[in-house]
């Protein structure tokens, strides 16, 4: 969408001085000494150690360069220093950097991690045990509960036979790189681990990845994956770097004769951009990993799992958990670019209650704007008084609005112009600067902006300001969505000071819809003639249309510009494969700098993070003690303790909705569980049958947002009546599994569990589930299995458990006749969307479900249990207000089944209000009861209970138990 380039190229010299040299980048004559990019790395002379020394956590090893510098994309550090840090049983750190500490690291106050537990018993017992080789240094990690004492992560390559990587595109010549010494210069840091052949490897994002969730490590020879890490503005590209840079991995080992698995993660903290690359050398039993990076310093974390979710819990107690959601935020959202003004906004509010489909949360995009500035509202289309009536109707009936926010803020474009927010932000020096000190210069939207500068003393100050002035002048919010913070600028590089102010202002004409750009798409198989320019299926939900089968969508991109002789900040030697090539493309120039000295090369990836945090703090500061709702583009580690997520610009296309689900389980894995897509897709024109399929399955995601582009055909639920049903139908499932949602979403903040998991999480040695990614689990107990292409009624899924666990349909009960680790199909007719319960489990629900949140959270409450074989169900839920920022009063219950018993602790300090007013229990035997006592009395009125023996179900309604205090249930 924003693929529109205004070519101002002005390269500015780049002279990078810092404040405290010692803290950053010096000034450096980068031409001297080099040899080029053609330089074969694997000529690099390595590292030896020159001394270590035991300390209380670890160890601290001394390195120098093994012999001549080979300065292969800048200049070989010749002084390292390795510090390892058992930071607690299953959390080891290596820590490799510059002696002098010159590299650019990521600040404490940007990313604090947790410190370790300082304990000097954990050398000898943790998890994990670093080794070394002196000569060259070479290190691996291996478990201490493995005898054979199998490396995870191992960098002792060097002996492998020189691998030619192949070049990515023809001709392209800069990838040819072999060997694999480590490398550590000022713009080139290289390390390369051994990794099993064919390695089960997820996560390294943010990407849309052709290989699906589970990444591909290549074959024989082969490049399967090259994962750059520089946040970029670009439309959901497939294989591309994308918004977010995540330099994290799982990997998943399964022991083929033990039939068992492990898991352990692997995490790169830097800032720096970088290439990761997944390979395999020719005839090798051996695949790889290579980090290559434009910076930083070699900073590893390791987690030992030994489970895929403990993986995740160790990389979020190490990076921080996620932010606790509102209640409200998991209502049902609607959003579009394109209402033209505050009464079209309006009448999507009133069309939505007319059709009966629940809105919890009104969006405006940039449409809301002045002249596209941020932090105002339009006088003709959004005045201020109307929004302000707006909202209030909106809160009046317990619903929600947000506004977008961009990243860039216009310029004034004369003495005239008044745009307070500019004008405040130059006053307070909060903008980032050119080299020389002027005021850095991009173009977004509203034509010529500027930039914050987080790191400036006074930006958090002058964001809450700002924040505070929009909220009270009509535009009073409940939630913020950042967009386009990579940041997104359409000037390559700095669009130059003294720059005509108005020659730029407000593009319009590169929107979707404007002559030149139409939207013409349509999602696969969408056949005009029969569905008719509006979308709808005019033959009723019949197939209309052969199956289709899906090419895959990869596409690699090479390296970017060619690595220019005099090598600086604006191009550094080794070319990123960032698929725009040039660093500064679409973004701010890397050779900008801020109030500290950082410049941007160091920084751009941090740049969405620090916008998350400085926001979620200024919510915090105007709403006191409530939660903050955001959703944000650009993420990096960490910023799950602040924001929420959606997977960007996407296509109403059958292919992107199977993509959003590998989008929402990454994002698990990176801690920022509360994730979705563009629901119906955004860019091009959905259709009936999609956004049919699509509104049903987001209904089972963390972050449920319809938005659609601007010009795009309408696709807001109440459109189509097919549409209509099914929401209805899934957003009253989803509201009545509020509580289960908002359960694991507080285990999520309080322990790093993620929600949302892959069904290789859950059953983690069924090696036949290591690639499934068009199923997932939410939670432990509910599978869902959702139609990911046009014209059909079946879908075929697979039941995990190996013929151990029974799952049971969530509207009939039936337990499926599931083939074991094989596909089982399913009916699937167009409005149906197949939910499966795991046995074991015991879920609290609401019983009526209503139209807003608010509403939903007075229902009283009722109980699903499924049990297993044995009887044995277990389930918990976490009970407070829904909006007070921790801690704050809550409640947990604990929910136990055995045969013919079921009981119902709380424990805490929250008034659990709603009664308990039905019990269904699944598994409850063959025979009819004859004896059901709630809490030791005999239940009389027969009228209150039923029981399926087919089903095995007993359901016990017209119930009113108090849920703070325990209760019994007994059948026999
Ligand atoms: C890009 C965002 O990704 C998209 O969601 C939004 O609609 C447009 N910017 C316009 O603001």
């Amino acid at each position: 969408m924003l693929a529109i380039l205004i070519p101002v190229l002005l390269f500015l010299r780049v002279i990078a001085v810092a404040a405290d040299p010692s803290d950053f980048r010096q000034e450096t004559n980068f031409d001297e000494g080099r040899t080029g990019p053609s330089l074969n790395v694997s000529s690099c002379p390595g590292y030896a150690v020159v001394s270590e020394r035991q300390t209380n956590q670890g160890l601290v090893v001394q390195l120098s360069l093994a012999g001549e510098a080979c300065n292969a994309f800048g200049h070989d550090i010749a002084n390292l220093t390795v510090e390892v840090t058992y930071e607690t049983a299953t959390i080891l750190h290596v820590n490799i950097y510059d002696s002098a500490k010159i590299q650019f690291t990521v600040p404490q106050d940007v990313v604090s991690l947790s410190v370790g537990e300082n304990d000097p018993t954990l050398k000898d017992r943790s998890d994990l045990e670093f080794h070394h080789d002196s000569n060259p240094f070479e290190f691996w990690i291996s478990r201490r509960s493995d005898p054979d004492r199998l490396p995870l992560f191992d960098t002792r390559t060097k002996s492998l036979p020189p691998t030619p990587i192949p070049p990515v595109i023809p001709g392209d010549n800069t990838t040819a790189l072999d060997g694999f010494p480590l490398v550590f210069e000022d713009q080139y840091l290289q390390l390369t681990s051994a990794l099993p052949l064919d390695a089960n490897i997820y996560g390294l994002g943010e990407v849309l990845a052709s290989s699906g969730f589970r990444r591909d490590v290549g074959t024989n020879g082969g490049v399967g994956t090259i994962q750059t890490m520089w946040a970029r503005d670009s439309p959901d590209p497939i294989d591309e770097n994308i918004y977010g840079s995540h330099p994290i991995y799982l990997e998943h080992r399964y022991d083929a004769q033990t039939r068992r698995s492990k898991s352990h993660g692997v995490f790169h903290f830097g800032a720096a951009g970088s290439d990761v690359l997944l390979l395999t050398p020719p005839v090798s039993n051996t695949s790889l990993i290579q980090y290559r990076m434009v910076g930083g310093t070699l900073d590893f974390y390791f987690f030992s799992g030994p489970s895929p979710q403990k993986v995740i819990e160790q990389y979020g107690e190490l990076v921080g958990r996620p932010t606790w959601q509102p209640a409200w935020g998991f209502g049902f959202h609607l959003c579009r670019w394109g209402y033209a003004d505050v009464n079209e906004t309006r009448q999507q509010v009133a069309k939505m209650r007319e059709a009966n489909i629940p809105l919890e949360v009104m969006w405006n995009d940039i449409d809301l704007y002045h002249a596209l500035r941020d932090f105002t509202t339009d006088p003709v289309s959004f005045p201020a008084d109307q929004m302000e009536a707006f909202i209030s109707d909106l809160t009046a009936n317990q619903q929600h609005y947000i506004p977008i926010v961009d990243a860039a803020i216009a310029k004034l474009v004369n003495a005239s112009d008044v745009y307070d927010p500019y004008t405040r932000g130059s006053e307070l020096d909060v903008w980032m600067t050119n080299p020389d000190g002027s005021e850095y210069l991009g173009q977004m939207w509203p034509g010529y902006t500027v930039f914050p500068d987080w790191f400036a003393n006074n930006t958090r100050g002058f964001w809450t300001e700002a924040l505070r002035n929009w909220s009270t002048a009509g535009v009073n919010y409940s939630g913020i969505w950042l967009d386009v913070n990579e940041p997104s600028s359409f000037c390559i590089g700095s669009c130059g000071t003294g720059a005509n102010l108005t020659a730029a202002t407000i593009p319009t004409m590169f929107f979707p819809g404007t002559p030149g750009n139409l939207v013409t798409e349509y999602p696969e198989g969408y056949n005009a003639t029969i569905w008719g320019p509006s979308g709808n299926i005019t033959i009723n939900g019949t197939l209309t249309f052969g199956n289709h089968s899906f090419g895959r969508l990869h596409k690699k991109r090479g390296l970017g510009a060619a690595a220019e002789p005099g090598v600086n900040l604006d191009s550094p030697p080794y070319s990123l494969h960032n698929a725009d090539g040039f660093l500064s493309t679409h973004t701010v120039s890397t050779n900008a700098t801020h109030a500290n000295g950082a410049v941007e090369l160091d920084t751009h990836n941090l740049w969405g993070l620090m916008e998350e945090k400085a926001t979620h703090l200024s919510l915090l500061e105007l709403r006191p003690g409530k939660r903050p709702f955001m959703i944000s583009r650009s993420t990096f580690p960490s910023s799950g303790r602040w924001t929420g997520h959606w997977l960007g610009d996407n296509i109403s296309k059958w292919q992107y909705m199977y993509l959003s689900i590998q989008g929402v389980l990454q994002f698990q894995l990176f801690q920022i569980p509360f994730v979705g897509a563009d629901t119906c897709g955004f860019q091009g024109n959905t259709d009936e049958e999609l956004c049919n399929r699509w509104m049903q399955l987001s209904a089972f995601m963390p972050f449920y947002r319809n938005h659609n582009v601007r010009s795009a055909l309408s696709q807001e639920p109440y459109r189509w009546d097919s549409v209509a049903n099914a929401s209805r139908t899934a957003i009253s499932i989803r509201y009545s599994m509020l509580p289960y949602w908002y359960t694991l979403f507080a285990n999520a903040s309080m322990r790093g569990t993620p929600p949302i998991r892959a069904l290789f999480f859950e059953f983690p040695d069924e090696p036949e589930l290591f690639t499934v990614d068009r199923q997932y689990m939410i939670g432990r107990d509910l599978l869902v299995t959702p139609v990911l292409t046009p014209n059909v009624s079946t879908v075929d899924g697979i039941f995990p458990g190996q013929g151990r666990v029974k799952w049971r349909d969530w509207y009939t009960h039936a337990v499926v006749d599931a083939a074991i680790s094989q596909n089982t199909t399913l009916d699937a007719p167009l409005g149906h969307i197949n939910v499966h319960i795991r046995d074991g489990s015991a879920l609290l629900l609401y019983d009526s479900p209503a139209y807003t949140i608010a509403e939903t959270r007075q229902s009283p409450f009722a109980l699903l249990v499924a049990q297993a074989s044995d009887g044995y169900a277990f389930g918990t839920a976490y009970l407070d207000d829904g909006e007070s920022v921790q801690p704050t009063p809550n409640t947990t219950l604990t929910m136990k089944a055995r045969k013919g018993e079921l009981t119902i602790r709380p424990q805490g300090d929250f008034d659990v209000q709603q009664r308990l007013v039905k019990i269904t229990v699944l598994g409850a035997g063959r025979t009819r009861p004859t004896d059901i006592r709630v809490n030791g009395k005999p239940l009389r009125n027969s009228s209150n209970w039923q029981f399926d023996s087919g089903l095995e179900r007993l359901v016990i309604s017209g119930l009113s138990l108090d849920l703070n205090a325990p209760i019994s249930l007994t059948w026999q």
